[in-house]
């Protein structure tokens, strides 16, 4: 029997790309995203190549009754998922902490931590009847070390760290791995949406090294997935060779 990876923000950026790698490594999917065009693209496009079954789910992670009405409207098969990419989420604004706006912080906190725990809390108990799964939480450099101008943002992924944390603890006892991807500079529409489609300011964050690709990550992440049953990464950091640590980089 193929396995269920479900992905939520898949219609971009790391996300994407994790469905197209587990598209093609077998897995059926469940992508997620509020973009409903561009699931349906992708749906299309991966469907023409693999040989794979996909629902798309057309949500927006910070609201929990769309959350658990879409997930609870899976059929009975589609909800055996294996694995988990809590992906879903997003950077807005630089400013320092005294010029922040309230919108961007909303939507961050409300994005990256809200959504992710909406999502997880309605999975897992899934994964709990069975005794097996993994979530694969995507938190960043950012929740490792604070930034200047990125008080809310490395906050929002300083709390996934804790919660891959307490996730594992929680899920230990019924064969749940929980592993907590945090990566350096990847260029996607991250900065775009960052820097509310500013092209320039976006282009500027990668200007002079060769940041990380959404492929990078999801290969990383297909590693952590297809270890053996009793091998679990808990915790990975990963970085463009030219970034050393959350503001260190070494641009020509
Ligand atoms: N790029 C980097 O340098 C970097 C570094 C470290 C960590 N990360 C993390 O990696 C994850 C993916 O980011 P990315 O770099 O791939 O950026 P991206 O290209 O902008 O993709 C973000 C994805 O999240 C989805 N999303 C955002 N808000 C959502 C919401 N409210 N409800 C549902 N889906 C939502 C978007 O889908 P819709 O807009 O269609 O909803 C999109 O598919 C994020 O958690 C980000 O914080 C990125």
């Amino acid at each position: 029997m193929k396995k269920i990876c479900c992905i939520t923000g898949a219609t971009s950026g790391i996300g994407k790309a994790c469905a197209e790698s587990f598209a093609k490594e077998g897995y059926n999917l469940i992508i997620t995203g509020r973009r409903k065009e561009r699931l349906s693209q992708l749906e299309y496009e991966l469907k023409k190549i693999y040989p794979i079954d996909i629902v798309s789910l057309n949500f927006d992670v910070r609201d929990s009754i769309e959350v658990e009405t879409n997930l609870n409207s899976l059929p009975e098969n589609w909800k055996n998922i294996d694995i988990l990419i809590n992906n879903a989420g997003l950077a807005a604004g630089r400013e320092p902490i005294f010029e922040g706006d309230y919108k961007d912080w909303d939507q961050m906190i409300d994005t990256n931590i809200k959504g992710l725990l909406y999502v997880s809390r309605t999975i897992i108990p899934w994964m709990k009847e069975r005794k097996t799964g993994h979530i694969i939480n995507i938190c960043s450099i950012a929740g490792k070390e604070t930034y200047a101008g990125g008080a809310v943002y490395c906050a929002s992924k300083s709390a996934v760290d804790a919660i891959s944390a307490g996730m594992r603890i929680d899920c230990v006892p019924y064969n749940i791995k929980v592993t907590n991807v945090c990566p350096g500079a990847v260029e996607t529409e991250f900065s775009l949406v960052r820097f509310k489609w500013d092209k320039d300011k976006a282009d500027a964050t990668y200007k002079g090294y060769e940041p990380l690709t959404g492929e990078d990550i999801a290969q990383t992440i297909l590693y952590c997935a297809t270890l053996p049953k009793h091998v679990c990464i808990n915790d990975l950091v990963i970085t463009p060779t030219s970034q050393a640590n959350a503001t260190t980089f070494h641009r020509e």
